[in-house]
């Protein structure tokens, strides 16, 4: 499962930066291989760490308080991964601030004095340390959790995950827009409904699909999170990506099919009509079997499914810093 995620992140995110001009900057000399790919590697660790951050966060709200003595083994674990995870997501912010300043400025060197500056001057900076300040949050949460259990809510814990996705969309692509308010918020719900879903589909996957009686209470739960979160997902991204084709100029919305952003689109796109076609068959086929207490071949659709979205996350990432006329 989680080999399924980061495999088709990573792969994608490569991929996509090696066939586009994403990570070269006109006028500049070309960033080093390491700034150049490391950058969207470390991009798709902070959204995969912070992704499982939330869905883990979650978790509680997915199987229910009422079964402690089923459900406490699992919340202890999911507890204890979630400061793995949150630690991750604040070290991968940290790393990336540091590739995308050295990106910025190819002939100096890193130094603190180069990262203040990027900090001061680039509103990406503020926004990465914002991110890494969430990450750390989290981590705390976490650890409060471990010590005092449910009385940490799960609320909280979610509120301030989702609220940690946030400061990177804000200072991206739509600020420079002049629907830069609907463009905003739009990716915002991109971003969080993509995380809850991704999340908490994989913390299904990892932590409750092996406890068949828990499961039955979980995956209906789930299942309405999910049809929520495909239909924000698209529409979100279908504005976003239209829009700002629509509103270069000399691009238009033929854009989607001549430049390196609407092919992009395109791909994300297709990510999204097999992701509806693997959860219906989740949700109309495997989904009643289970409430049968039959067995089903649920691990694999599971696995198939995060990993088409881990892929639409890596193209995510390489889309949020690409230019339109790629
Ligand atoms: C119709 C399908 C989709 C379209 C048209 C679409 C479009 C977009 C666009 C335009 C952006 C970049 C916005 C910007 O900063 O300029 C983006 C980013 C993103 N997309 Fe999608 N998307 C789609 C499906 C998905 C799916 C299925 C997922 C995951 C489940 C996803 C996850 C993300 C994430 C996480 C980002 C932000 C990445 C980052 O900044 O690190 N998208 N998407």
């Amino acid at each position: 499962m989680v080999l399924a995620l980061v495999g088709g992140a990573l792969l994608a995110a490569l991929i996509t930066t090696a066939y586009t001009a994403v990570g070269t900057i006109p006028g500049l000399p070309d960033p080093p291989a390491l700034v150049r790919f490391g950058l969207p590697a470390a991009r798709v660790v902070l959204d995969l760490a912070a992704l499982a951050t939330v869905g883990m966060s979650l978790l509680p709200k997915l199987i229910g308080f009422d079964r402690p003595k089923q459900t406490e083994p699992i919340m202890a674990l999911a507890r204890r991964a979630t400061v793995i995870t949150a630690l991750l997501w604040m070290l991968a912010a940290l790393v990336s601030l540091v590739l995308q300043a050295a990106e910025l400025s190819p002939e100096r060197s890193a130094t603190l004095e180069l990262l203040v500056d990027y900090v001061a001057n680039v509103p990406a900076g503020p926004g990465l340390l914002a991110s890494a300040g969430a990450g750390l949050a989290c981590a705390v949460l976490g650890l409060l959790a471990i010590r005092f259990g449910e009385s940490v809510p799960a609320e909280l814990r979610t509120i301030v995950a989702l609220l940690g996705l946030l400061p990177i969309p804000l200072t991206g692509h739509a600020t420079d827009w002049r629907y830069h308010d609907f463009s905003m918020i739009s990716m915002e719900l991109h971003v969080i409904g993509a995380a809850m879903w991704t999340g908490g589909l994989a913390a299904v996957a990892l932590f409750v699909a092996p406890r068949r009686g828990l499961l039955v209470e979980a995956l209906p739960r789930f299942s309405k999170l999910a049809t929520t979160a495909f239909i924000v997902v698209g529409a979100s991204g279908l504005f976003n990506g239209l829009m700002t084709l629509a509103i270069t100029p000399n691009v238009g919305l033929l854009g989607l099919f001549t430049t390196g952003y609407g092919q992009i689109i395109v791909a994300k796109v297709i990510c999204l009509v097999a992701l509806g076609a693997v959860a219906s068959q989740m949700r109309f086929r495997l989904l009643p079997r289970i409430a049968r207490h039959q067995r089903t071949a649920l691990l694999g659709w599971a696995a198939a499914e995060v990993a088409v979205m881990g892929v639409a996350y890596g193209l995510g990432v390489v889309l949020s810093r690409a230019p339109v006329v790629i």
